[in-house]
């Protein structure tokens, strides 16, 4: 290790603002913050900061539905932040905002010096106006199919499906998000970031092959850089500026215009560090122009074109520092699950998570264990994460202490002996990983690092069960060896903890205190508690999962049964089948799509005589006979405790279409079943579909 602290400014990609974090951000923070932990422990100075990014036409739209000014819609979600931050131990130096006094100065400022590079251009365009709302439509809010690969259901500015940018004019078959409405192509000013400019190019291909991207990202981004059929680069020029009305940073001496969102967003990773410096008293422009500052950015593989071509252009060309590193990440999956919604996440949902009490640091454990450095995407398995937890973590590592703890704090006044030989070749096994360790967590490689620990707890684990202290313990006369071989055993967990404290800062500052040493640096491992170290009294450190918190946690067992299906109860009517779930009560979207969900209006509904449970429903669920004349059902439905007939008449309800026909004791055949919410009272609520939807709309 060099001397000089290195000087590290990182960040993580800067969430939408309108909307509370889902587990793939708490999956890239998690990632970010070991690498922030391990450089500390290194010696290094860090500077780790993060943002809500606010700017936006659909940050501007949701505040409008929600009745509130996009300043305060985008605080509110702002507010929510800390929880989740605390809750996974992701310990950021900075949380700001993009729409910041900061960020209005340096974005106004970038954009001011690439104006003099002579890389700013004003063009009018044709641009999607949306006639019934009166606006011109942000890219996001017109989808259509990519011209590229041809996905369908794709926003105006990239595909998600290949990854292409592209303007929204270029769309097939486009159509306003807000309204529906095919859009109309009015004509604007717009000012372009002039990227395809040969300076811009050449500097591009320099920078991304100067090793600041992983060898697959690079592979991608050679693609835009080379020329297309025309000669010109893939690459096209970047519209960076968008009409009023919209919530973002005024472009100077262009009343009406403002930047685009992604030409601030990541100007917010500078606002931040420059607000923290301030707060401490530091200058940032001084900090900035540290020739050996090194400057790193966490992302998610959704956002490499904009941290990989469009921002260090931005940089360079406007005189400042480019990023040494971007480092991109896969998408976290749940249960082999299909990529998650941006906007609405998984199954896994953060916040319950730490309500139900679940330990952070399995999940920082399990993601480590099955993060690389690759662009790779990691799927979270309930069954995988119990066996890591239960079997690694808490089976080889941390019952490791638990098992030598007690005999030296009982029988031995709570200090260390010193090492036979043995025990003394083990800690130096242990040592001389520490280049291999340190290497993998520097390279982002936890997954290596974690294989290569557990390794390592093995080793430890067959040194215990070789001399088996509770056979020792049996005897006086082995007390010396008892006494010796606990020790080996203490010191060893002391240099695991070291090891895996970037993954496990809570359980490292628990286990520090329970040795009785001061927070540790990573060189640490090579210094012995030592004969006669005396050691605090050992509280558990780490609970095992349970079956029953990864149920609660996925919603399993919570579903009451619908009403329909409890009315006649007790008949020996078996519950519907569920759709396969997985062990782990999981379905896969496929599993899903089976279910025949759907809006169906209620024709009539009549009470059944001799039940005061069940209600007679006759549906429009949009089925259609052979001649083509619509086919009404008759679904049976234990609501009548609930409902009077009148007030269901002419009503949505959901209908699940596709369950077998059941028959209804001696009432009749019920061709369906109206789904219900209900709590444990049994008391139930129909589901019903608002006014504006047909008959036969699939619910999805
Ligand atoms: N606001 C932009 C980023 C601007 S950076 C100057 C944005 N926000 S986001 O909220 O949609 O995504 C934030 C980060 O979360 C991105 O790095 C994105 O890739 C990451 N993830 C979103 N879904 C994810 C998973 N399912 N899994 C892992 N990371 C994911 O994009
Ligand atoms: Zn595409």
């Amino acid at each position: 290790m060099s001397d000089a602290p290195r000087q590290i400014f990182v960040t993580t990609a800067l969430p939408y603002a309108n909307g509370t974090f889902h587990i793939g951000h708490i999956m890239e923070y998690i990632q970010a913050d070991i690498w922030v932990r391990f450089q500390r422990m290194q010696g290094h100075a860090v500077n780790f900061v993060g943002a809500d990014d606010a700017h936006g036409a659909p940050i501007m739209i949701a505040a409008e539905k929600a009745g509130k000014t996009p300043q305060q819609f985008v605080a509110d979600i702002a507010a929510g932040r800390k929880q989740y931050l605390d809750g996974f131990l992701v310990q950021y130096d900075n949380w700001y905002s993009t729409d910041s006094p900061e960020n209005i100065a340096l974005a106004q400022s970038i954009y001011r010096d690439l104006l003099a590079a002579g890389l700013i251009e004003a063009r009018t365009i044709q641009q999607f106006y949306d006639p019934q709302k009166g606006m011109f439509l942000p890219d996001r809010f017109i989808k259509g199919e990519c011209p590229h690969c041809h996905a369908p259901d794709q926003y105006g500015d990239n595909c998600e499906s290949c990854g292409a940018v592209y303007a929204p004019t270029e769309l097939v078959n486009p159509f306003s998000a807000l309204t529906g409405a095919r859009p109309e192509l009015r004509e604007s000013e717009h000012l372009f970031f002039k990227l395809s400019d040969a300076r811009c190019i050449e500097f591009l291909k320099n920078w991304t092959a100067s090793g600041a991207v992983q060898p697959e990202v690079l592979h991608k981004i050679s693609e835009w850089l080379a020329p297309g059929d025309d000669g010109k680069p893939k690459i096209g020029d970047w519209d960076i500026s968008r009409d009023a009305p919209y919530f973002g940073i005024e472009i100077p001496e262009r009343p009406g215009k403002y930047f685009y969102v992604w030409l601030d967003a990541p100007v917010g990773y500078l606002a931040s560090l420059k607000n923290l410096l301030e707060k401490r008293g530091e200058s940032y422009d001084d900090y900035m122009a540290q020739p050996n500052l090194e400057q790193y950015h966490f992302i998610g593989k959704d956002i490499i074109t904009f941290h990989t071509l469009f921002w260090p252009a931005m940089l360079h060309f406007s005189g400042r520092k480019v990023p040494n590193g971007v480092f991109v990440h896969g998408f976290m999956t749940v249960s082999g699950g299909e990529k998650m919604s941006k906007s609405r996440g998984t199954g896994l949902d953060p916040l319950k998570y730490l309500a139900l009490d679940m330990n952070p640091e399995w999940l920082r454990y399990y993601l480590a264990a099955k993060l690389s450095a690759k662009n790779e995407d990691v799927d979270f398995t309930p069954a995988d994460f119990m066996a890591r937890v239960n079997a690694d973590l808490i089976g080889k590592y941390v019952n490791i202490a638990s098992r030598a703890a007690g005999f030296i704090n009982k029988r031995f006044d709570g200090r260390l002996a010193a090492l036979d030989a043995e025990g003394q070749a083990l800690i130096e096994a242990l040592r001389a990983a520490l280049p291999d360790i340190t290497q993998s967590y520097e390279a982002r490689e936890y997954g290596r690092a974690v294989r290569s620990i557990m390794a390592l707890c093995d080793r430890v684990n067959v040194y215990v069960d070789t001399h088996k202290p509770w056979e020792l313990a049996k005897a006086p006369e082995n007390d010396a060896r008892l006494h010796a071989v606990c020790s080996a055993c203490i010191e060893a967990f002391h240099i695991l903890t070291i090891y895996l404290q970037p993954i496990l800062p809570r359980l490292a500052a628990q286990a520090a205190h329970f040795l009785m040493v001061p927070p540790p640096s990573f060189s640490d491992v090579n210094i012995a508690l030592g004969e006669g170290a005396q050691i605090g009294e050992y509280q558990h450190l780490m609970q095992r999962v349970t079956e029953k918190q990864l149920d609660a946690l996925f919603g399993k067992n919570e579903a009451p049964a619908p009403a329909a299906e409890k009315a006649p109860k007790g008949k020996g009517q078996k519950k519907p089948a569920a759709p396969a779930a997985s062990d782990d009560g999981a379905i896969s979207f496929k599993d899903f799509e089976k279910i025949d969900l759907r809006a169906a209006r209620i024709v009539e509904c009549r009470r059944v005589e001799g039940s005061n449970k069940l209600l007679l429903l006759t549906l429009d669920a949009g089925d259609k006979d052979a001649s083509g004349a619509p086919r009404l059902r008759q679904v049976f439905s234990g609501i009548a405790a609930s409902y009077a007939p009148e007030d269901l008449t002419g009503t949505l309800c959901v209908l699940l279409a596709n369950i077998p026909p059941k028959k209804m004791g001696s009432f009749g055949m019920s061709e369906g079943m109206v789904l219900s919410a209900s709590g444990a009272d049994d008391v139930p609520y129909l589901l019903q579909v608002p006014e504006g939807a047909q008959p036969g709309m699939r619910i999805s």
